[in-house]
C-alpha cells in the first residue's frame, strides 16, 4: 500500500498549527505559531484576540508547512482538521482554511476530536497497542479514557468542574506568574516544599476529579496567612499545589489500570509536560512493570502532528465531512 499523507490543522485555541504526517506516525512538518506573547496580558487567552490571529497566520503556516516537508498540495492525500472542542471562532478558521484547501485541490476532508489528537500524540513515538488507558490532561480537559481499538474511546473520568490545566493557570495567577501559569508552577514546586497542607479531592469511589475546590483551598490558605501577618514562600505554594496535583492523578490512574486490563498508560495533554508528573508516573510504572508513553514536550502542548496522527485512522475508516463541517465548541469524543 502506498504512504498516506495528510496535511492537518489545529486552531482550536491559542496555537496556529499545521503540520503533514505520513502514516499516521511519520512527521514530516510542524510548524506551530503560538499565540501566548499576545495573551499574556490578559492573564488569559482572549477569544476574539485568538480568532484575529489565526486569520492573520494561517495560510502563512500552511505554506511553511509544506515547504518544511518540500511538499506541494499534488502530494496531498487529505486535509484533516480539528472539529472540536474548542473556542468556536477559533476552531471555525482552521476549518474553513481546511475546506477552502480540500475543495480547491479536490482532497477528502478528515475532522479529527482534539482530545483524541492529544492521545495520538503519543502514537507518533511509539505504536499505540490495545486495551490502553489514557490520562488526558490539558487545560480544558481532565479524563481518564480506556481504548480498545483505534479511534474507540470509553471516558470512565472527567473533571466535575475545573480541568486540572485551567487550576494550574489559577493558583499561578494567584502567586503573580504570567500565563500560562502550569510550566512556572512546575520549575518552582521543585525549589519549594509541600507544607501547605492542602486537600486531596478524592471524591467518592468514582474516577472522577474536582480540582475546583482545590483551587478555592489554596486561595483561601492564602488570604488566612496574609490576615495573620504570616508570610509564605510561592515556591511552597507551588510545591504544596503541585503535591496535591499528582498525588491525586496517580491515586485514580493506577486505581483505573487495576481495575481494568490495561496494555499501555499514555498520558497527553499539555500538563502532561509537568516535570513532577512525568517523574512520579514514571517510578510507579516501572515498580508496577506497567509500560508508559508520555510525548515529548512539544507534542505534549496544542500542535497538528497529533491531528494528523489521529487522522490517519479516521481517513483509512474512509470518515470524511463535507462542506457543511462546522466547528463544535463542546465535543464528546464518543
Ligand atoms: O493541551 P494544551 O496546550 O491546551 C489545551 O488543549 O488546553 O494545554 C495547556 C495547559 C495550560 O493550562 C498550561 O498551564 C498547562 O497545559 N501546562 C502545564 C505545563 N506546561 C503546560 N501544566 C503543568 N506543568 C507544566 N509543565
Ligand atoms: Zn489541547
Amino acid at each position: 500500500m502506498s504512504d498516506t499523507k495528510i496535511l492537518a490543522i489545529e486552531t482550536s485555541c491559542d496555537e496556529t498549527a499545521v503540520s503533514i504526517v505520513q502514516n499516521g506516525y511519520q512527521v514530516l512538518s510542524n510548524v506551530v505559531n503560538s499565540q501566548i506573547e499576545s495573551h499574556k496580558r490578559f492573564g488569559g487567552v482572549v477569544p476574539e484576540v485568538a480568532s484575529r490571529h489565526h486569520v492573520e497566520n494561517i495560510t502563512m503556516v500552511i505554506d511553511e508547512a509544506l515547504q518544511q516537508a518540500q511538499m506541494s498540495m499534488d502530494d496531498i492525500d487529505a486535509v484533516a482538521v480539528t472539529e472540536g472542542p474548542g473556542l468556536i471562532g477559533a476552531l471555525l478558521v482552521g476549518i474553513s482554511a481546511a475546506k477552502a484547501l480540500a475543495l480547491s485541490h479536490n482532497k477528502p476532508l478528515v475532522p479529527v476530536h482534539h482530545i483524541a489528537g492529544h492521545v495520538y500524540a503519543n502514537h507518533i513515538e511509539k505504536r499505540l497497542t490495545f486495551p490502553l488507558l489514557a490520562l488526558v490532561v490539558s487545560g480544558g480537559h481532565t479524563e481518564l479514557v480506556v481504548m480498545k481499538d483505534h479511534l474507540d474511546f470509553e471516558i470512565i473520568g472527567q473533571t466535575r468542574d475545573d480541568a486540572v490545566g485551567e487550576a494550574y493557570d489559577k493558583v499561578a495567577r494567584t502567586i503573580d506568574c504570567p500565563y500560562p501559569g502550569g510550566p512556572h508552577i512546575d520549575r518552582l514546586a521543585t525549589l519549594g516544599e509541600d507544607n501547605l497542607e492542602l486537600p486531596r479531592p478524592y471524591l467518592d469511589d468514582s474516577y472522577d476529579f474536582s480540582f475546583s475546590g482545590l483551587k478555592s483551598a489554596v486561595i483561601n490558605k492564602l488570604h488566612n496567612l496574609n490576615q495573620k501577618g504570616i508570610s509564605y514562600k510561592k515556591e511552597d505554594v507551588a510545591a504544596s499545589f503541585q503535591a496535591s496535583v499528582i498525588d491525586v492523578l496517580t491515586e485514580k490512574t493506577f486505581k483505573a489500570l487495576k481495575a481494568y486490563d490495561i496494555n499501555q498508560l499514555l498520558i497527553c495533554g499539555g500538563v502532561a509536560a509537568n516535570r513532577g508528573l512525568r517523574e512520579r508516573m514514571t517510578t510507579m510504572c516501572e515498580a508496577e512493570g506497567i509500560e508508559l508513553m508520555i510525548p515529548k514536550m512539544n507534542l505534549c502542548t496544542d500542535n497538528a502532528a497529533m491531528i494528523g496522527a489521529a487522522a490517519y485512522y479516521v481517513y483509512q475508516n474512509q470518515h470524511f465531512a463535507d462542506m457543511s463541517l462546522n466547528g463544535k465548541s463542546n465535543m464528546s469524543i464518543h
